[in-house]
């Protein structure tokens, strides 16, 4: 139920009563996005359905033999619509699916999981978007996925459905485990989502106070060991994943420092402008002293990363300086930067907006031409991803995609 709002304006020099105000405010309009993305009848989000032409694209198998399986028996009849057609498939069904027909694309025991975090310290430049769409397109392709918000600013657990710091409670998230690994376990942390195969680890903003216990941790006892945590969190349920991926925050703090401990491979979105570049190439030289000094300071070496990628975020072609700036970047990095690019789409704005991604939307908002050119886009860079990922794993060598 909406709730008026008041329009009386806020007192000149604004106090904590009237920042209370703005809050509330600002909550309620909030509250209102979220209600508008949730489904009326269920109060949460549904995940997308797909009719079965694409279904089958996905379960690596023909309509005919989807149509075959659910007249044999395999799979359970399909339902029809009031005009004869087959209802939509979701993801749990293509899942039983790719089950039956032995198509699921999970890695062998071996294989080691892809743990991704998705860094740059600078804010706004994609991070949580690629993150999250990334590990949208890898549940839609049939692997299990645990996304990791470590942004105290929670951007991706609100896109769950979530009003973070309403919702959730501060052993919610990774700072819970940080307080009593032993006690809570990172298990009783991870949530199911509404999108079958990806689970969600999901922040607010009291994660951020993780920065500054950590800190006085290190300063008090002159040990790093605290800095692994996210690591050991991860490896103590990644057994149930082929891939995690973290979202972390825009800052090298103590959480990104984790976070690129605990990675195992590194997306670097970087939009093609002068500042950008320049804080991106900060980053990555920051990122690699402090990985050094870990090292030095504790015993562990941590593993070399299995790719880092470079990825072109929030371009715009019709700009001449990006166009110039991306055709440089990829002399420079080569192989390092990912082929495709992430171009800026009023698509992804106008789905944010509804608290959507752009797999989560039903039909286009923009255009069709818009909706379509976008998520050739996405998928054009999950594809790489997920090609690299296979690459790390020996039982694909040779196989499939790669
Ligand atoms: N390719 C894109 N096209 C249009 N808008 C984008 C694109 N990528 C990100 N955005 C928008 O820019 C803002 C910041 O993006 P976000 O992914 O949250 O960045 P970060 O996590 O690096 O701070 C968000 O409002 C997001 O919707
Ligand atoms: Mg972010």
């Amino acid at each position: 139920m909406a709730t008026k709002l008041s329009n009386k304006p806020l007192a000149a020099s604004a106090g904590t009563d009237d920042l209370g105000v703005l809050h509330r405010k600002a909550s309620t309009i909030l509250k209102r996005l979220r209600d508008n993305a949730l489904d009326p009848g269920t109060g949460q989000k549904h995940g997308p359905t797909f009719a079965i032409s694409k279904a089958a694209k996905l379960v690596d198998r023909t309509p005919s033999a989807i149509r075959e399986a659910e007249r044999d028996g395999r799979l359970p009849a399909r339902e029809r619509t009031a005009s004869g057609h087959r209802l939509q498939y979701s993801l749990a069904e293509l899942d039983n699916m790719r089950e039956v027909f032995g198509t699921r694309p999970w890695r062998e025991p071996d294989d080691v999981p892809a743990i991704i975090s998705v860094s740059n310290f600078k804010g706004g430049v994609g991070k949580s978007t690629i993150a999250l769409h990334l590990a949208q397109s890898l549940a839609i392709k049939g692997y299990r996925v645990l996304l990791i918000d470590c942004d105290s600013q929670a951007s991706t657990t609100m896109m769950f459905g979530y009003r973070p710091d309403i919702d959730l409670g501060e052993n919610d998230t990774l700072y819970g485990h940080f307080h009593d690994p032993e006690l809570l376990g990172v298990q009783s942390i991870i949530r199911k989502t509404h999108f079958f195969g990806l689970d969600l680890i999901p922040a607010n903003l009291k994660l951020y106070n993780l920065e500054y216990e950590i800190a006085a941790h290190l300063a008090r006892t002159h040990s790093f060991d605290i800095i692994d945590l996210v690591s050991e969190a991860i490896h103590s349920v990644v057994h149930d994943y082929d891939v995690v991926v973290m979202d972390p925050p825009p800052a090298l703090g103590m959480v990104s420092m984790a976070v690129l401990q605990a990675a195992n491979a590194m997306i670097i979105p970087m939009p093609p402008s002068v500042i950008d570049f320049s804080s991106t190439v900060s980053f990555i030289d920051m990122a690699r002293t402090t990985m050094q000094q870990l090292e030095e300071a504790g015993s562990r070496v941590r593993p070399a990363y299995n790719f880092i990628r470079v990825l072109g975020s929030r371009v715009d072609e019709s700009k001449s300086m990006h166009r110039e700036l991306l055709a440089m970047m990829r002399e420079v990095f080569g192989g390092s930067m990912l082929s495709s690019v992430m171009p800026t789409s009023a698509e992804i704005d106008n789905a944010s907006s509804r608290m959507k991604t752009v797999y989560e939307l039903e039909r286009a908002v923009t255009s069709h031409e818009v909706h379509t050119r976008c998520l050739n886009h996405l998928n054009a860079v999950c594809d790489d991803v997920e090609r690299d990922i296979l690459r790390t794993w020996s039982s694909r060598a040779g196989k499939g995609m790669i």
